[in-house]
């Protein structure tokens, strides 16, 4: 079929707006951290800002398309996350500047870059966007920790407040994703009782984080 008269040809090559370069660009400045050290600390500083931008996108397609009875809470808590989500991607970018690099933060960028898994697109109600989303995140708070230990082994205790700080506030977005996931423990002998003490209410806290499947709920080791 012929192309229509003066409608622009459309780009075959997706490679062609591809970013050029992955490496960030350096420039002068004054700070005292070593050249080695700040161009480890912007490539570092640059992959965390990659993933921060992948999950803010994320979340926002969460808050646009989730469904189901839970839907305004979830709609509402995906944006405050969201909010959190860009404020992060803002102070990597500005301390990777800080640092005399280039803050690699195009959306095409971040495509490249990120180490985040695209969400999970065949989900529809509110627990399926809460267990993908999830899913991701700890993805991305244990990225954060580990980058805490570089950046004091790269000699800035600045970037490892930053990280620490940033890591603090997605763990407990992980905690609010996760607490809508969380089951009650099963006890034969609670269920024989029909009931459960507060003590048993208890249980299940400091527990390790799973990994939560589509369409399942997680289940506790006996
Ligand atoms: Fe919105």
């Amino acid at each position: 079929m012929s192309r229509p008269e003066n409608r622009p040809e459309r780009r075959s090559n997706r490679h062609e707006n591809r970013p050029d370069n992955q490496t960030a660009r350096m420039f002068f400045t004054q700070n005292d951290v070593p050249d080695d050290d700040r161009r480890a600390l912007v490539e570092l500083l640059n992959q965390e800002l990659a993933d921060t931008t992948d999950l803010l996108t994320q979340t926002k397609y969460a808050h646009w398309n989730v469904k189901g009875m839970q839907f305004y809470q979830l709609h509402l808590l995906f944006d405050e996350f969201a909010d959190v989500l860009f404020e992060h991607g803002d102070e990597l970018g500005e301390r990777v500047a800080a640092l005399g690099g280039e803050a690699r933060g195009t959306v095409r960028m971040t495509a490249e870059n990120s180490r985040i898994p695209e969400i999970r697109t065949d989900v529809v109600i509110g627990p399926q966007y809460v267990e993908a989303l999830a899913n991701n995140v700890s993805i991305h708070a244990a990225n954060l920790r580990g980058g805490i230990d570089a950046a004091e082994a790269h000699n800035d205790q600045d970037t490892a407040d930053l990280l620490t700080e940033l890591s603090r506030e997605v763990d407990q977005y992980l905690w609010f994703l996760e607490a809508h996931l969380q089951r009650e423990p099963i006890q034969p002998a609670m269920e024989e009782r029909g009931g459960r003490s507060e003590g048993e209410q208890e249980q299940g806290h400091g527990e390790r984080p799973q990994r939560y499947q589509q369409g399942t709920a997680p289940t506790r080791q006996q």
